[in-house]
């Protein structure tokens, strides 16, 4: 017979929940594209908090809080005046802008519950 008791659950659990914007490396190019790329900065139209932006154009992205899908589509093609950087940036540098802002924003991990952000310790050490 044998019993097993397993606390390392919990432990695992909280370790990738915890790491996962921190561990993205394109975290800090996504952000330096965010506030400075060969088009137009995106800081200039769009406040985030992150990245210490705060255009006031076009939405606020930590209110708007924009999956990675949305991201991508917005910045390759364009919406509404928001123009299309797809001839500017590569490929490489709209999906590391895109991760960047779905991470930032908390809307990179997808959650059951949906109370995640609230209880989120600190981002503040992802720089
Ligand atoms: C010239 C100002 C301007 C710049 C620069 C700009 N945006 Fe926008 N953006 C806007 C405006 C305005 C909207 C709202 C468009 C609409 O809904 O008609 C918008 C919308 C969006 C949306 C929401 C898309 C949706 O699905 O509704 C996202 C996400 C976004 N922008 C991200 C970015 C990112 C990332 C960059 C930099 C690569 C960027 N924007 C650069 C003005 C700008």
């Amino acid at each position: 017979m044998m019993t097993f008791k397993t606390p390392l659950a919990g432990l695992a659990f909280a370790a990738v929940a915890g790491g996962t914007a921190a561990a993205n490396p394109d975290h800090d190019l996504g952000r330096n594209l965010f506030t400075d790329n060969a088009f137009m900065p995106c800081s200039a139209c769009h406040a985030l908090a992150d990245a210490g932006a705060e255009g006031a154009v076009g939405p606020d992205l930590d209110v708007f809080a924009p999956t990675i899908d949305q991201v991508r589509v917005a910045v390759t093609s364009g919406i509404g005046i928001m123009p299309a950087f797809s001839e500017d940036l590569s490929e490489e540098e709209i999906e590391a802008i895109s991760a960047y802002v779905a991470a930032a924003t908390g809307s990179a991990v997808p959650q059951e519950g949906a109370s995640d952000l609230a209880e989120t310790p600190g981002g503040a050490d992802a720089s």
